[in-house]
C-alpha cells in the first residue's frame, strides 16, 4: 500500500473515522465501519451532494429505492449477462488476479509467459473465467434457483423501474431528475486502495431524464456541472482534478458515451464518478422486460418517446477517500498532522476547551457548548495540556479551537484559535456564532 495511504488508515483508525469491519476476528476484507468522526464526515458530504441536487436544481427529486429488487430487474439491465470480471488464479500459490489488471501490469503480452506477482512463477495462470460480480442472496426459507435476489450492483436501477411513477406523482416535465443516494454491493475480485474499492459502499446518483436528440447538450451540462462540484462545494484542489473519457473497449454495456471525473490520489489518478449517456438502453430493456410501456408523453410536442438519461454516478466512500487524501497534512514546522478539511465538512466544527479543571473555567465552557450546539457539531475536552488537546483535534480536522481562560471570567472573551495558522484571535462570546458562520461557505 502506498505510504501516505498507510498513514492515513492510520490516522482513521487512530481518530475514529474509519475502521476494519469486524476486526476483532481478523477483519472482513473489503468492508469498512464508519466510527463517530468518519460518519460525520461521510454525512456532511452526503448532504452537500443531496442538496446541490434537490435543492440547487428544482427540477430534481429524490427516492430511496430498497437495496433487494425483483430478479427479472438484473436481467434487463444487463447485469446478469455482462456484469463480469475476467479471473484467473495461480496454480502454484492459488492468488486470484483479475485477467485484464494482471496484463496491464506487466509488460509482456504472452499469456503462457506471464509471472505471478505473488509468488514468482511463470506460466502457471489458469485461464480466464468469468466471474459475475453480482452478490447472491435467497429469499424466503428455501435456497433454490427461484427464490434468487441480488444485492443491488448499482442505485440507477431503483430510479428506472419508478421513473413513471415519480414523474406522475410531482408531475414533472422533461428534462427532469431523480437523484439517490444508497448502498451498492460488488463481490469484487481485487479490493485494494483501503475504502477506493469495496465491496459494499455508497453510490450518489442522479439519473437525468431528457427529450432523445437533446442528450449531447445535457451530457455536456452534467459533465461541468458535476466537475465544478469537487472543488466549490468539497473544497478539493483543482489541480488533482482531471477528465478522463471512456475509449470505445472502456464503455460500459449500457453507455454510448462517458467520462470518469479522476482524482490524484496517493497511489495515482483514479475514477470518483463517472458520467454516462446511457441514451434509452434502460428503459428500452425495462419495456421488453416488463412488458409495460413506460414511454413519456411530451405535452408540449405532442408525442410519446421513451427518455434519453444522463447518468451523473459518484461513490460516497471514494469522495471521502479524495477528501482525506487532499485534506492530509503533515505540518513538519510544527510536528503535527492536519487534517485540513473546509470547515463546511470537517466532522467536528469547534473544540471548547477551559484552561483549567477548576476556578469556574468548565461550566462557562459548558456555556459555550450549549450556544453553539443548535447549529455546529462541537466538543468539549479538558484532557490534557492545551497544546496536546489542539493537536488532538488538528488531526481530527476540527477547524476552530476555543480557549476559556480567566479572562473569559473578567471579560466574556475567549482565544479563537484556527487549525491551519494556528492564529488566535480574542473574540467576545456574543460573536462567536457570528464568527464559525463566517468560514461556512
Ligand atoms: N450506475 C453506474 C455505475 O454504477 P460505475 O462506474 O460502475 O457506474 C460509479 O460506478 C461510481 O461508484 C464509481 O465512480 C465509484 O466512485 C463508485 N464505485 C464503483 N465500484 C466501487 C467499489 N467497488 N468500491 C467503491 N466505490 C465504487
Amino acid at each position: 500500500m502506498d505510504k501516505t495511504i498507510e498513514k492515513i488508515v492510520s490516522l482513521c483508525k487512530r481518530r475514529g473515522f474509519i475502521f476494519q469491519s469486524s476486526e476483532i476476528y481478523g477483519g472482513f476484507g473489503a468492508v469498512y465501519d464508519y466510527g463517530p468522526l468518519g460518519i460525520e464526515l461521510k454525512n456532511n458530504i452526503s448532504q452537500l451532494w443531496w442538496q446541490e441536487m434537490t435543492q440547487v436544481h428544482e427540477n430534481i427529486v429524490g427516492l430511496d429505492s430498497g437495496i433487494l429488487m425483483h430478479p427479472r430487474t438484473w436481467e434487463a439491465s444487463g447485469h446478469v449477462s455482462e456484469f463480469h470480471d475476467p479471473l484467473v488464479d495461480c496454480k502454484q500459490c492459488k492468488a486470484r488476479y483479475r485477467a485484464d489488471e494482471l496484463i496491464m501490469n506487466t509488460e509482456d503480452t504472452d499469456w503462457d509467459q506471464i509471472i505471478c506477482p505473488k509468488c514468482g512463477t511463470t506460466g502457471k495462470m489458469t485461464s480466464p473465467r468469468q466471474f459475475n460480480l453480482m452478490f447472491e442472496t435467497h429469499v424466503g426459507p428455501v435456497e433454490e434457483s427461484s427464490s434468487i435476489a441480488y444485492l443491488r450492483p448499482e442505485t440507477a436501477q431503483g430510479i428506472y423501474v419508478n421513473y413513471q411513477l415519480i414523474q406522475g406523482a410531482m408531475r414533472l416535465k422533461i428534462p427532469f431528475g431523480i437523484a439517490q443516494i444508497g448502498k451498492a454491493f460488488r463481490n469484487e475480485i481485487v479490493a485494494r486502495n483501503f475504502i477506493f474499492r469495496t465491496r459494499e459502499f455508497e453510490q450518489m446518483e442522479m439519473q437525468y431524464f431528457v427529450r432523445p436528440g437533446s442528450d449531447n447538450y445535457a451530457m455536456k451540462e452534467w459533465k461541468d456541472k458535476r466537475f465544478r462540484f469537487y472543488p466549490d462545494r468539497l473544497g478539493i484542489d483543482e489541480d488533482k482534478l482531471r477528465f478522463h473519457e471512456h475509449g470505445p473497449d472502456e464503455l460500459a454495456h449500457y453507455a454510448k458515451e462517458a467520462w470518469d471525473i479522476e482524482y490524484e490520489f496517493p497511489f495515482g489518478w483514479a475514477e470518483v464518478e463517472g458520467v454516462h449517456n446511457r441514451t434509452d438502453f434502460d428503459l428500452v430493456r425495462h419495456e421488453e422486460f416488463s412488458g409495460k410501456n413506460l414511454k413519456y408523453f411530451d405535452q408540449q410536442i405532442n408525442e410519446r418517446f421513451l427518455p434519453f438519461i444522463i447518468e451523473t454516478s459518484a461513490g460516497l466512500n471514494r469522495t471521502l477517500l479524495a477528501v482525506l487524501a487532499n485534506a492530509y497534512w503533515e505540518d513538519t514546522e510544527n510536528n503535527r498532522t492536519v487534517m485540513r478539511f473546509h470547515p463546511k465538512i470537517a466532522p467536528v466544527k469547534a473544540v471548547v476547551c477551559p484552561l483549567v479543571k477548576k476556578d469556574g473555567l468548565p461550566e462557562k465552557a459548558r456555556n459555550i457548548i450549549d450556544l453553539l450546539k443548535p447549529r455546529y457539531k462541537v466538543l468539549y475536552d479538558q484532557q490534557g495540556s492545551i497544546g496536546k488537546r489542539y493537536y488532538r483535534q488538528d488531526e481530527a480536522g476540527t477547524p476552530f479551537g476555543i480557549t476559556v481562560d480567566h479572562q473569559t471570567i473578567e471579560d466574556d472573551t475567549v482565544t479563537l484559535r484556527y487549525r491551519d495558522t494556528q492564529h488566535q484571535d480574542r473574540v467576545s462570546i456574543d460573536k462567536l456564532l457570528m464568527a464559525i458562520d463566517d468560514n461556512m461557505t
